[in-house]
């Protein structure tokens, strides 16, 4: 078993853990596409769209006119990022990320804390080695004032390994509604692990998506140019690519169901007809039916008294919190107790 790996880049200001072995990603895909489509319902898991060409069609949803959440959160950030940083106690904060991808919106935080402070230490967690090493060299030269050290690994290694990094007074930041992929009992832990890592009046950002109309909520995960749709289909064509499999796209079609009683917009793939697939590093054969769907994705949506419940039985209090001017979205303090 190969063994996690710091790699020093050639400057004092970056390092760069790599906290993933060289096959996770591929035997955790077989494994979990095996589990999954042996299911009934058929089940694939949202942490397989991201593959090269599954970012890349996932920076594109983000400037779809249907997927506000973006904006939304922008928005947020552009108008209330010192107010935010002033509600944490304390005069010098780190700044964590979970889940930092292309770290954009993350720059609204890390200017509002510069111009509060002279240096900063940014500590962002993400699956991707490259999209770490690339957005941290960019904001490396945007901002001397910042040192990064940074985590390529899954949430749950990246906070193992956070917990040994020595920092004053943290800001954590979970942003995006990355939260709303996650079950209730998953966001319960992963909220339950941020906290044992964080101290007490530390803080936790945290980006949550708000409960609103079928219409809205169906559009932003089904939009018209079908960008969504092919980011969805791009799991079939992944397990094509890397399990040797024979998928054929065109028999598949997006579906998406706000589910209200659940909070949840649900994402499924949907077989157009009865077809058998084969996935030959598997050794399996699939069979469909006509209508049968492949859950891929469930998006929860929030309202605030949830949000307090969830702060509260995870070690939090959420003290404030911040919406778009349309009211779509929400971005949360929660402060460790
Ligand atoms: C990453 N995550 C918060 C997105 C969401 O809105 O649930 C993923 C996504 N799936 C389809 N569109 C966007």
């Amino acid at each position: 078993m190969s063994q996690a790996s710091s790699e020093r880049i050639p400057t004092e200001r970056l390092v760069i853990h790599n906290l993933a072995r060289a096959t996770d990603t591929r035997a955790g895909l077989a494994e979990d596409v095996r589990a999954g489509l042996s299911l009934s319902p058929k089940r694939l898991f949202p942490k397989y769209f991201y593959d090269a060409l599954g970012s890349e069609l996932f920076e594109a949803i983000c400037l779809l006119p249907e997927y506000y959440l973006t904006r939304a959160e922008n928005e947020i950030l552009t108008r209330h990022a010192d107010e935010i940083i002033r509600e944490v106690d304390g005069q010098s904060l780190s700044l964590i990320e979970m889940g930092s991808g292309s770290a954009s919106k993350t720059r609204l935080v890390i200017e509002a804390l510069l111009r509060r402070q002279s240096e900063l230490l940014f500590i962002p967690v993400d699956i991707s080695a490259s999209a770490l090493e690339t957005s941290s060299r960019v904001l490396l030269q945007s901002y001397p004032a910042l040192r990064i050290e940074a985590y390529a690994g899954d949430y749950f290694d990246g906070l193992a390994a956070l917990s040994e990094v020595k920092r004053g007074r943290t800001l954590a930041l979970f942003l995006g509604s990355n939260i709303g992929n996650f079950d209730a009992d998953e966001a319960h832990t992963f909220l339950c692990a941020l906290r044992r890592v964080l101290n007490s009046g530390d803080a936790l950002l945290l980006g949550a998506d708000l409960r609103k109309s079928s219409e809205v909520l169906e559009a932003a995960y089904d939009d018209a140019l079908g960008v969504t749709a092919a980011f969805n289909l791009n799991q079939l064509a992944r397990i094509n690519r890397e399990l040797d499999a024979s998928f054929q796209l065109r028999a598949f079609r997006h579906r998406v169901i706000y589910n209200k009683s659940a909070g949840r917009v649900e994402v499924y793939i949907e077989s157009l007809r009865e077809q058998t697939v084969s996935i030959r590093k598997l050794g399996m054969q699939i069979h469909f039916s006509e209508g049968e769907r492949i859950h891929t994705e469930n998006s929860y949506k929030y309202d605030l008294e949830g949000l307090s419940q969830m702060a509260s039985a995870t070690g939090f209090e959420r003290t404030r919190t911040w919406t778009d001017e349309r009211e779509q979205f929400s971005s949360n303090l929660f402060v460790c107790q």
